[in-house]
């Protein structure tokens, strides 16, 4: 069959080049892709949030089969378009992207379905919020309700901290919304589930590192670096995190005539063994996606073809006993301003057990560039999490890129 990717990340990356991997996959399509994906694919300048020109795409190309990678697509409506136009396809309706686009939402499915997670509350009125965070005192977490592409949200250590957030929000203007929230405490990891209604499977979890710099410091960024499976995430913290947090919400997601379909991102907080959730995404993870892509190989392709064709009860994957690590190498300067289209040289390598992902690059006359902020990810799989890690650091030495930077300590939690 002939498959269209909508994405141009390191995570449509992965999806085609695990995709590519099975036989079921004929001509794939990514849009908008990179040069990386430009080798597992065949890219397209798409404008993927007109979905009268995906659809016309799709009937040209005789795609049978539309994957979507980004949120922002999904919150648009893309996935419902798609449906509408007889297409088979990955991901969510607009309604059940909320549980991404929407923080507020999200909190008012947990309370609905009794689903484990910080207490918190949902201002409009700023006076009000002011109040609220003066009453409740530091340490407290600020997060704009909307899509903000990971920089919507504050931890903040003391009140004044938390005020300047809140500020920062309002400035925003008449309809901002804020969520105010309880801190938490433990440890973080992420379970990706295939859902289509109330039918689910587990597709993997693993661990994100957030903060640009070693030892968790720095800004904010999309993710750094991850590992899967997250040593953290054990049988029973699975099974309690299904139990109390994915079935309650697909359940309700359900009852409330907006089944989820598509990929359910739980971002969860551990502690003691028992599990919170932190946040909803409604796609997979980047980098997660490398990780679980190079662990599930061919396999992801089946998994996303049985959900999206309602055909995952009794659906399993395997994950064979291996572990895999993902280092992001991202332009100096990143999170921040960063230059764009400096020479990259990439070694060659034939081991199957290596794949750089291409994040944000560039094929030009010259040869490969940057092109973004995040721009390579180093994945590498082994039989344990530490010769991962040596087989993707080891790789990433190998790589000429002076405008390059990335962290050195992916991995120290578990390792
Ligand atoms: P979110 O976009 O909601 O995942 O928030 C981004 C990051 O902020 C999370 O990955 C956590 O590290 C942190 N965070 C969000 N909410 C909380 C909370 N209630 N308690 C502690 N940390 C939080
Ligand atoms: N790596 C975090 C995310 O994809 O949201």
């Amino acid at each position: 069959m002939n498959i269209l990717i909508i994405g141009g990340g390191g995570r449509e990356h992965a999806m085609a080049w695990a995709f590519a991997q099975n036989p079921k996959a004929d001509r794939i399509f990514c849009a908008p892709g990179n040069a990386g994906i430009a080798e597992d694919a065949e890219i397209t300048a798409l404008d993927v949030l007109d979905s009268a020109k995906v659809l016309a795409f799709c009937a040209e190309h005789e795609i049978e089969f539309v994957a979507v990678g980004p949120e922002a697509p999904l919150a648009e409506g893309l996935a419902d378009d798609l449906r509408e136009g007889g297409m088979l396809t990955l991901g969510p309706g607009r309604e059940a992207a909320r549980l991404e686009a929407s923080k507020a939402f999200t909190k008012d499915i947990c309370a609905a379905c009794g689903a484990p997670t910080a207490a918190s509350q949902t201002f409009t009125d700023p006076d009000a919020a002011r109040a609220y965070v003066k009453a409740e005192g530091a340490p407290i977490v600020i997060k704009a309700d909307g899509l903000a592409a990971g920089k919507g949200v504050t931890v903040a250590e003391t009140e004044a901290q938390a005020l300047e957030a809140l500020e920062a929000i309002f400035a925003e203007g008449i309809g901002a919304r804020v969520v105010i929230e309880e801190m938490m405490t433990g440890e973080e990891a992420s379970l990706f589930i295939l859902a289509n209604g109330t039918d689910f499977i587990n597709i993997g979890t693993a661990q994100d590192h957030k903060r640009a710099f070693d030892g968790d410091k720095g800004p904010n960024t999309g993710g750094m670096g991850a590992y899967s499976p997250a040593p953290i995430m054990t049988d029973e913290v699975t099974e309690r995190a299904i139990a109390e947090i994915i079935r309650p919400t697909l359940a309700e997601m359900a009852k409330r005539g907006t089944p989820f379909q598509g990929i359910l991102y739980a971002g969860l907080m551990i502690e003691a063994g028992a599990p919170r959730l932190v946040e909803y995404n409604v796609r997979l993870g980047d980098p997660e996606a490398q990780v679980l892509a190079m662990r599930l190989g061919a396999q992801l392709l089946d998994a996303c073809l049985a959900c999206a064709s309602g055909e995952l009860a009794g659906y399993k994957v395997s994950f064979a006993d291996d572990h895999a690590m993902t280092v992001v190498m991202a332009a100096k300067g990143y999170p921040g301003s960063y230059a764009k289209g400096e020479a990259i040289s990439l070694p060659e390598t034939d081991d199957p057990r290596i794949k750089i992902f291409h994040a944000g690059t560039k094929a030009g006359e010259s040869g490969l560039t940057s092109n973004g902020g995040r721009v390579l990810n180093i994945t590498a799989r082994a039989a344990n999490l530490q010769e991962a890690r040596d087989l993707a650091y080891t790789t990433i030495e190998q790589i000429d890129w002076p405008g390059g930077f990335y962290r050195r300590d992916i991995g120290w939690r578990a390792l």
